[in-house]
This record gives C-alpha cells, sequence and structure tokens, in this order.
C-alpha cells in the first residue's frame, strides 16, 4: 500500500511572515493526518517555513533546484543548499518552469538526479497541454517526459521519487481531469515505470494528480486505484481548503 502524500505548491505566493502563519494556522488542523503533508514554499520563505514547521508533520520542500553543486548560476539554488535549509522535497519540471523559463525534459532530468544525490526527494511534474490532448498525443507525451525524467536513475532511487501528473489545461483553470481521465494517465505512467524499471518500482513510486484539486472534488480522485496524493496550486493557500484536500477520507 502507497501512502498518500499532499502537497502544496504556494507558487509566487507568501512572504517570510504571511509563509509562518500559513504554516501555524495548518498545524492542529492537520495533526492527525494519514497523508504525508507537505508544502513548497517560495525559497526566502524556507527558513521561516521550516521554523514554523517544527514539532509537526508537515515538510518543507522547494519549487525547484539546480543540477549543480556550485558556481556560476545566478539566481539558481543547489540541492546542497536547500538540504541545509531543512528542505526534503523538491518540485522539478512544473509546467510553470517548462512554459516560462524554458526548461526542457533533460535539465528536468539533470535536476530531480541532483536533488536524489543530495538526499532530497524530487517531486516530477509531467502533463500534457490542451491541444495535446484534443489531438490524442496525452499518453505519448506523458510517457516521454517520464521516461526522460527518470532516465539514468536506479530502481531504487526510481521507487523513492515522486512523479506528478499535472494536465497543463487543468492548472490553475478550475477545469479538472475527470476521476476517470485522471487515473488512466496516471495508470499509463505507472505502466512506463513498470516497463522500463519493473513491476516493484511501478507498485512503489507514488505518483500525485494536480490541476484544481479542490476540497469538493479531492475524494472522488483519491477514491481512484492509481492516485496516491495531490500536487495543489490555489487551494494551499488556504489553510483551511489545504487541511480539508489533506483530511480527504473525512
Ligand atoms: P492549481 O491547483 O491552482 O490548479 O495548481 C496546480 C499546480 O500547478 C500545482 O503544482
Amino acid at each position: 500500500m502507497r501512502k498518500p502524500i499532499i502537497a502544496g505548491n504556494w507558487k509566487m505566493n507568501k512572504t517570510p511572515a504571511e509563509a509562518a502563519e500559513l504554516i501555524a494556522a495548518l498545524k492542529p488542523l492537520v495533526k492527525g493526518a494519514e497523508a504525508q503533508v507537505i508544502v513548497c514554499v517560495p525559497a526566502v520563505a524556507i527558513p521561516s517555513a521550516v521554523k514554523a514547521a517544527k514539532g509537526s508533520r508537515i515538510k518543507v520542500g522547494a519549487q525547484n533546484v539546480h543540477y549543480e553543486a556550485s558556481g556560476a548560476f545566478t539566481g539558481e539554488i543547489s540541492a546542497q543548499m536547500l538540504v541545509e535549509a531543512g528542505v526534503t522535497y523538491a518540485i522539478v519540471g512544473h509546467s510553470e518552469r517548462r512554459q516560462y523559463f524554458a526548461e526542457t525534459d533533460a535539465t528536468v532530468n539533470l535536476r530531480a538526479r541532483a536533488a536524489l544525490k543530495a538526499g532530497l526527494i524530487p517531486i516530477i511534474c509531467v502533463g500534457e497541454k490542451k491541444e495535446e490532448r484534443e489531438n490524442g498525443y496525452t499518453d505519448i507525451l506523458v510517457t516521454y517526459q517520464t521516461l526522460m525524467a527518470l532516465h539514468g536513475m536506479t530502481e531504487e532511487e526510481v521507487k523513492s521519487v515522486i512523479i506528478a501528473y499535472e494536465p497543463v489545461w487543468a492548472i490553475g483553470t478550475g477545469l479538472t481531469a475527470t476521476d476517470e481521465q485522471a487515473n488512466e494517465t496516471i495508470g499509463v505512467i505507472r505502466k512506463a515505470v513498470a516497463e522500463n524499471y519493473g513491476r516493484r518500482a511501478a507498485n512503489a513510486v507514488r505518483i500525485q494528480y494536480g490541476g484544481s484539486m479542490k476540497p469538493n472534488n479531492v475524494k472522488g480522485l483519491m477514491a481512484q486505484s492509481e492516485i496516491d496524493g495531490g500536487l495543489i496550486g490555489g487551494a494551499s493557500l488556504s489553510a483551511e481548503d489545504f487541511a480539508r484536500i489533506v483530511n480527504f477520507r473525512e
């Protein structure tokens, strides 16, 4: 059985002080949760988020990580820097990074592997655009993105990563993939893992759904056999809404 894992992606929201406030409000609401809880905060809010999350089950994640250990990469943050700051997870390959910051499947792979090497767990995002789904390319696309992101990893490493299936057309739009669509595409991703890294890796790897996941649709999505959790944008900025998603069984 895979443990459910619910992660908030705050994107470019919340100052350090606001981050501490939001986590303080969240803490009592997710106390008894069965799911693993992560908040991926802006880089400058990491220290205050880590401090605020102390003594709780909430883990702090970053929203990206660079693939080199150090050097002339203005504006980037290394995996070791994140580890020292108290971070345990790092999103890589979010569609907004791919779309607005020209990140490629190749750099997503480098970032994910650098994260693992430093002891961070990467949350690897894959997902198709609207026209790719309409043209029938969803399965090919997510398979390709997944295999490119995992390239060069060992079976053990693949078991430990988290994959987030985020259809681009469902992000921030209020449009959600139906329970069946999300389950089917996540099944395709798991099949690609099974064919390339074995059944054990495929059974262990946790795959989240992301894209307008809200308190009112989380139950149906989480009831699907292939869906192990959620990567939540907008609804993770409210302690109440995010807690209702974390406590999806109640
Ligand atoms: P929304 O939940 O706002 O659609 O964002 C999803 C997302 O991009 C999480 O990474």
